[in-house]
This record gives structure tokens, C-alpha cells and sequence, in this order.
């Protein structure tokens, strides 16, 4: 742990408008940037992201590919952008800090004080209108759109992506994360889960038998990805909740078609429209809960006729795999943080820590701890885990421990999941809640699973009775490891 004060927020306004580039020499500075030229957008990159990510869990750096094979040098990938906890700090202006507990706690102390949204400003010139291909001109494949699986069923060009359409009615602007694949240089194929706002956005557009405006951003900063890839409540635009933690607004562009706001400092953004007669088959695609989960379907397909980009673009890309992904970290501090926003906000007390594991594809399998102060204390939790925003999309498993365990330890989480819990009586189970095609336990509509609430807290009712632990006090612990320091340190390395 580098600085565990973390009552006080780095101050987060700056001059510059942030973008990849800051992170990227961020990463660089403190020594979690590898750098890998010559690689092959055909599978190569795919597989070295996949090396990275595995290589050093929650520490793994960020990878920078350029002079991809069959490209200019300058027209570059990056992959695991945030996949360690000092890179998610820094983005966020949180104290920096090498421990996922601390960041986590940071991120609700700010949602509890001083968070506000920002919304975004509208300004005449970016670095985005460096570069326009205007209709003919397009090529998707001007950029070295990688074929990340060896199974995939096409290039995809938006992974580490924010899809940006405009509610007809409302006006509101969503921002969500929806991969796009690369069906030939003019037209994309976006996949969104049923449910997803996005997706309802279409349905509108659809109804009134309307072509969807749409902008797709390949190549953004990691705080208006990861706004982009959490369950931002409906009507939130995704660009103020990002502004209220980088602490200042983003300053957007408007598009050439639609007037579409696109971040003013993104480095690739596609504009189109998906029109309502028109699909094509899209997937399958190697997803995060680490299969090819969603098989081959028909989509709508985006009539891609502008193209965006800064000099020397970098298309930013997410591999999902098998866990942990490139992504998955930083995913699992923010999806955490929001959880234990939205029950305490609920009204939920007691609660000590929330973890969503990588191990289980950040959303299906979380654990809450909590200080047990009344009867059924520990189910509330469960339930509100289950039930708020951020935690019902795509769950399985919301596991429920006492104080004394850490969240974050899968030791300590299955060991109490084994000794104070009785299957029988213990664990609760809410049917039909919301899903997605990419879980591998669904084969057909409607998209829905069950959840197991396990409750693996000391029983309420006898848990001043419940056998003591068997572990040395932290006083004795001290005092023993104090006295036995150099023996402790010539075999352990630890001092
Ligand atoms: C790397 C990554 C890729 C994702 N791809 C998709 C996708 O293809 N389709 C989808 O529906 N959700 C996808 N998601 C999840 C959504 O981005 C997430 O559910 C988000 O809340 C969607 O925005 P919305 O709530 O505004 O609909 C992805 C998330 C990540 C981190």
C-alpha cells in the first residue's frame, strides 16, 4: 500500500482534458507499460493480451503495440489500459495505492462527500477533427482492427469502446460499451445485450421506422470507458458521472451527420446509423465470462459514413477471455465501489467491504461483508447486492461473510463460506432476474437466471456461542512476530 490516507482526493481538475495518452505515459513513468512492435492484428495481439493479463493479476501492465503488421508505424493498439490498482487511482485522482480494498473505499467516500455529476461542454475543435474520412473514403480497416480469438467471427474495432446514441424523445445521451465488429470497410455490426440502454434506444428509433444515429469511440480514456461499462442509471448521461470524478467537464465535439457529441480528445470515432431493414450476422466473439458464449445472430448493421481520428491514433482494445481479462480489474474496483454505494444509499448499514471477483467474471460472483446488527441483516444484504443496479445484471453467486473476512481473500471468503454455513437453511435463491445471451447457462430467450444468496455469516440467533477462531490475537501476533523478527525474515523474505 503506497498512501492509505484515503479521506482526501487528489485534486482532480487540470488543465489538460485527459485522455488515453496521459494514462499511457502514466503507466510508462511508473514502469507498467510494455511496449511490443511487429505484432500481427491477425490473433498475435489478441494472444499477447491475453499473456499480459494472466502474467501478474491486478499488476499486469498496460501493452502498447505499434508497427503492426501490414501498418504505418503510429497506428497503434493498447490493451489492459487500467489492469492494475496504482493505474485505476490515477485515473480516477484517487491517492495512489497498490491495495483494491483501498481504492474501493475511495470510491465510495467520494460517492458519500463530494461527488457531483459534471456535465459535459460543448466546444468547437478537438483533436478529434485532426483527420475526416467522409463517405467513400471510409476503410475500418485503415486501422490495425485486430482478430483478438482464434474463433472469432470477424475483426472487432470496438472492444475498450463507448457507443453514443441520442434518446429520440428524452434527448438524453447513453454511453454504453457494446462490441463492434468490423464487417467490411464501411459497415459495423454493434451487439447489445436485451435490456441495455442502448438497445432501448434503437427499439425507439425502430418503432418509428427511423435509421439510429449512432457514434462509435474506439479509442477513449479509461473513466469514459468504465462510466461506459457500468450500469449508469437510465437518464444519466454516462459523460457527467465521468466529468464528476475527473472533476471537471468533458469538452465534446459535435458530429458532421448528427450532431452527436463525441469526446473532443477521443482518438478514433466512428459516426453512422444502424438502419432498421438492414442486418447481418454478427459473433461469435470470445466474451468475459470466458466462452464464446452468444453464438452466431442476426443484427442490425451501421452504415458507417464518417470517420474520426487524431494523428496517430490509438484504438484501445479490451480482450475478454477467460478470467481476468485485460479489463477485469479495473472493472471489478468500480463495479465494487458502486455496489456498496447503491445498498448503503438503500439504507443498508453495517457494511465493511464488496468485492466482485475476477475469477468470476466480475459480475457472478460477489461478496459483501458486513458488521451483523440485527436479525436478517445478513439476507438484506444479500438481497440488496442482488437487486441494485449495479449488481443484478448477468449475476450467479452473492456470498454474504461477517467483518472479520476479507472480501477480497478467497481463502478467507471459502473458508467461511465452509464453516458457517448450512447449505440447507442458508442460501436463498431469487429466480428469473435479468441476463444475457453471454451467459454459457442459458441457450434461449428470455435471458434469465437465478441468483444464490449464501449467507456465511455466524448464525444471528447463537453467534456469541459460535466456536471461537483458532487464530493468534493481532497483539500476540505482533508481539511474537516482533521478537522473532530476523529468524521470521531469513525464511519468509517479509519483514
Ligand atoms: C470490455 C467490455 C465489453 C462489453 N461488451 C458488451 C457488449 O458487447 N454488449 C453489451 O450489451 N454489453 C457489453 N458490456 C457491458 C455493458 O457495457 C454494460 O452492461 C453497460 O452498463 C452498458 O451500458 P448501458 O447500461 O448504458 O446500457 C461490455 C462491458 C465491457 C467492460
Amino acid at each position: 500500500m503506497l498512501n492509505p490516507d484515503v479521506t482526501k482526493d487528489r485534486p482532480r481538475s487540470n488543465e489538460r482534458q485527459p485522455d488515453v495518452r496521459d494514462i499511457i505515459d502514466y503507466a510508462d513513468r511508473i514502469g507498467q507499460l510494455a511496449r511490443i512492435d511487429g505484432a500481427d492484428w491477425n490473433i498475435e495481439i489478441g494472444v499477447l493480451a491475453e499473456i499480459f493479463a494472466h502474467s501478474n493479476p491486478g499488476r499486469s501492465p498496460a501493452v502498447l503495440f505499434d508497427k503492426v503488421k501490414d501498418y504505418p508505424p503510429g497506428m497503434r493498439i493498447v490493451s489492459g489500459l487500467h489492469n492494475s490498482c496504482r493505474r485505476v487511482a490515477y485515473s480516477f485522482g484517487f491517492p495512489d495505492s497498490d491495495d483494491p480494498t483501498t481504492i474501493v473505499k475511495a470510491y465510495r467516500d467520494r460517492m458519500k462527500s463530494s461527488f457531483q455529476l459534471i456535465p459535459p461542454v460543448a466546444v468547437a475543435r478537438g483533436p478529434i477533427l485532426e483527420n475526416i474520412d467522409r463517405d467513400d473514403a471510409v476503410d475500418l480497416f485503415k486501422f490495425p482492427v485486430p482478430m483478438v480469438h482464434e474463433k472469432d467471427g470477424g475483426r472487432y474495432i470496438g472492444t475498450y469502446c463507448v457507443v453514443i446514441m441520442q434518446d429520440p424523445d428524452t434527448g438524453w445521451v447513453n454511453l454504453g460499451t457494446y462490441r463492434t465488429v468490423a464487417h467490411d470497410k464501411h459497415n459495423a455490426g454493434v451487439w447489445m445485450s436485451p435490456g441495455k440502454h442502448g438497445r432501448l434506444i434503437r427499439e425507439k428509433y425502430f418503432k418509428q421506422g427511423k435509421p439510429c444515429p449512432v457514434l462509435i469511440c474506439c479509442g477513449l480514456d479509461p473513466v469514459l470507458f468504465l462510466a461506459g461499462s457500468h450500469e449508469i442509471k437510465h437518464g444519466t448521461t454516462e459523460y457527467a458521472y465521468a466529468g464528476g470524478h475527473r472533476g471537471r467537464p468533458y469538452e465534446t465535439v459535435a458530429s458532421e451527420l448528427y450532431g452527436l457529441p463525441m469526446p473532443a480528445n477521443a482518438e478514433i470515432v466512428l459516426e453512422g446509423e444502424f438502419r432498421p431493414d438492414e442486418t447481418r450476422a454478427e459473433g461469435p466473439f470470445g466474451e468475459f465470462t470466458g466462452y464464446y458464449a452468444s453464438h452466431v445472430r442476426d443484427e442490425p448493421v451501421v452504415r458507417v459514413r464518417r470517420v474520426y481520428h487524431r494523428n496517430d491514433p490509438i484504438l484501445t482494445m479490451a480482450s475478454p477471455m477467460r478470467p481476468p481479462t485485460d479489463v477485469s480489474f479495473a472493472k471489478c474496483i468500480v463495479q465494487s465501489g458502486m455496489i456498496w454505494d447503491e445498498i448503503e444509499s438503500a439504507g443498508l448499514s453495517g457494511v465493511k467491504g464488496v468485492w466482485c471477483h475476477e475469477a468470476g467474471a466480475i459480475r457472478m460472483f460477489v461478496v459483501v461483508s458486513v458488521e451483523q446488527m440485527h436479525p436478517g441483516h445478513a439476507q438484506q444484504a444479500g438481497m440488496l447486492v442482488a437487486g441494485c443496479h449495479s449488481g443484478n445484471y448477468a449475476g450467479r453467486w452473492i456470498i454474504v461473510v461477517d467483518s472479520d473476512i476479507d472480501p477480497t481473500n478467497l481463502d478467507d471468503v471459502i473458508w467461511a463460506m465452509s464453516t458457517r454455513c448450512d447449505p440447507v437453511v442458508d442460501i436463498e435463491t431469487i429466480k428469473r432476474a435479468w441476463s444475457t445471451p453471454l451467459d454459457p447457462m442459458l441457450r434461449e430467450p428470455p435471458w434469465e437466471s437465478t441468483r444464490a444468496i449464501v449467507n456465511a455469516c455466524r448464525p444471528w440467533s447463537w453467534r456469541h456461542e459460535f466456536p471461537e477462531v483458532a487464530s493468534a490475537s493481532p497483539d500476540r501476533r505482533k508481539a511474537v512476530e516482533e521478537k522473532w523478527a530476523d529468524e521470521i525474515a531469513k525464511t519468509t523474505g517479509r519483514r
